[in-house]
């Protein structure tokens, strides 16, 4: 039986101490494939969860907040009988772990933030944010997809990696345009984070892309200096979706990480 007032939809594969993984904007939990694989293998517990009206969790109202979408994540915990995990989340779903963090705090044994901004929505932003929610809602994401995915990935990405572009480029036509408006609202909507960095006492690694354009390296290293126990990475030939593009390198970032804290 689910506190939460929606069925959300997650992967959950291997056993051991749990990782919850959230996923990017407007993406899916299909986007931690590779992390899902190389977790469980590993010896961890991964669950990737689809964010509230994203992926496969449905959802029609019209904002889902940061904090809905982690209060769904801690429901989805309790079902699963998870007291405690690691919690990773990229670019959105960064917000959404500083938002856990900050409602649940004993649940969360550590945290990976990558492709992160800890920084609130300013009025340019919240204004931009409100006119691409209005653009998805009229014209639906097929027009929009084209364009979005050079800054999405690296240049090598785009170049050598046609199996990850197209994936990104699935992933994103399949986001359904109610969802993808309601998380931009949400967006615009969240905190300023930054004011909560302080409070952050659980081991964090913060990992950036090299060549993201979406999050730069400046607003990892404003998170870095923010938590006290925290380690910075950055990826090279990498961009905002850090974990399709260097699978390899990005796990053993996270592996390693985690075998330290447990
Ligand atoms: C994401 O990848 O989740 C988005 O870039 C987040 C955002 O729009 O701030």
């Amino acid at each position: 039986m689910s506190l939460s007032e929606i069925e959300t939809a997650y992967d959950d594969a291997g056993s051991g101490p749990a990782v919850l993984l959230l996923h990017g904007f407007p993406f899916d939990r299909s986007m931690w494939r590779e992390q899902i694989d190389f977790l469980s293998a590993q010896g961890w517990r991964a669950i990737a969860t689809d964010l509230r009206g994203l992926g496969e969790t449905k959802y029609s109202g019209d904002v889902t907040t940061m904090e809905d979408m982690a209060r769904d994540v801690a429901a989805l915990m309790d079902d699963l009988e998870i007291d405690r995990a690691a919690v990773c989340g990229l670019s959105m779903g960064s917000y959404v772990a500083f938002e856990f963090a900050r409602l649940f705090p004993a649940r969360v044994r550590a945290l990976v933030l990558a492709g992160a901004r800890a920084q609130g929505a300013d009025e340019a932003e919240r204004k931009s944010r409100e006119d691409k929610a209005q653009d998805v809602l009229n014209d639906g994401i097929s027009p929009f997809v084209e364009a979005m995915l050079p800054d999405l990935l690296a240049p090598k990405t785009l170049a050598e990696k046609p199996v990850v572009v197209a994936r990104v480029r699935e992933m994103i036509l399949r986001t359904d345009p109610r969802g993808a408006a309601a998380a931009q609202r949400g967006m615009a909507a969240r905190r300023d984070y930054s004011a909560d960095l302080a409070d952050v006492s659980v081991p964090t690694l913060i990992i950036a892309g090299r060549e993201d354009v979406i999050r730069k390296p400046d607003d990892a290293e404003l998170i870095h200096r923010g938590i006290a126990k925290s380690v910075l990475a950055v990826i090279d030939d990498a961009g905002h979706l850090m974990n399709m593009e260097q699978p390899e390198v990005f796990n053993r970032m996270v592996v390693n990480f985690l075998r330290l804290i447990h």
